[in-house]
């Protein structure tokens, strides 16, 4: 697990927002290109629910989905039950790394040892029933910030751990 990159990737509002009654609360092309062109031919980990939220496989990725009620693999769909089956299948096909989409429930799960965050910050404050743990962003460090008058890209990676050697 330690060699395979993890990368989370969400959009976010001002106030943390990230969903309302399973579905995305706004919808903004710009960052949805963002988010095509990032994932691309990439493997995509999620929880169930935002897998039925999108309502299909996204093409031109490989679709790997969290659930323990939910079976059925097909082309380009793996289920798991387990996020520690997820990495084994992952180094056993010496996959790289894995973008991991979210929702809520697994960004809570996984922020603890993801090695980037790519975090679309939307321009306003939404209602909403799930949230980002922002309260972790404070173990990853900002390398890069770009973006328009309705959301702002930000790059982190994860602060590297000093050694206990050098303090
Ligand atoms: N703004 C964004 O960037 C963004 C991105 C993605 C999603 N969202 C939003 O987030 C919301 C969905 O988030 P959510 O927290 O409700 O659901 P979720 O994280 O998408 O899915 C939760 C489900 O995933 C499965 N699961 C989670 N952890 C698991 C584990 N360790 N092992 C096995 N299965 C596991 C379970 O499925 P079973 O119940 O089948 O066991 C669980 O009910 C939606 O509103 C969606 O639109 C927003």
């Amino acid at each position: 697990m330690e060699s395979i990159k993890k990368i989370i990737i969400a959009s976010i509002s001002e106030n943390g927002i990230i969903g309302n009654q399973n579905k995305m609360v706004w919808k903004i092309p710009d960052e949805i290109e963002h988010f095509r062109l990032t994932t691309i031919d990439n493997y995509i980990l999620m929880g169930r629910k935002t897998f039925e939220s999108i309502g299909k496989v996204l093409p031109n990725r490989t679709s790997l989905v969290l659930s323990k009620t939910k079976t059925g693999n097909s082309k380009n769909l793996y289920y798991f039950d387990e996020i520690s089956k997820v990495f084994s299948f992952l180094k056993e096909n010496s996959i790289p790394k894995v973008y991991i989409i979210g929702g809520e429930a697994v960004f809570l799960q996984t922020i603890g040892f993801a090695d980037e965050l790519i975090l679309s910050f939307v321009k306003g404050i939404y209602s909403g029933d799930k949230v980002f743990p922002m309260n972790k962003l404070d173990d990853f460090e900002l390398i890069s910030s770009e973006g328009n008058t309705q959301f702002i890209i930000n790059k982190f990676v994860k602060k590297r751990q000093i050694s206990r050697k050098m303090k």
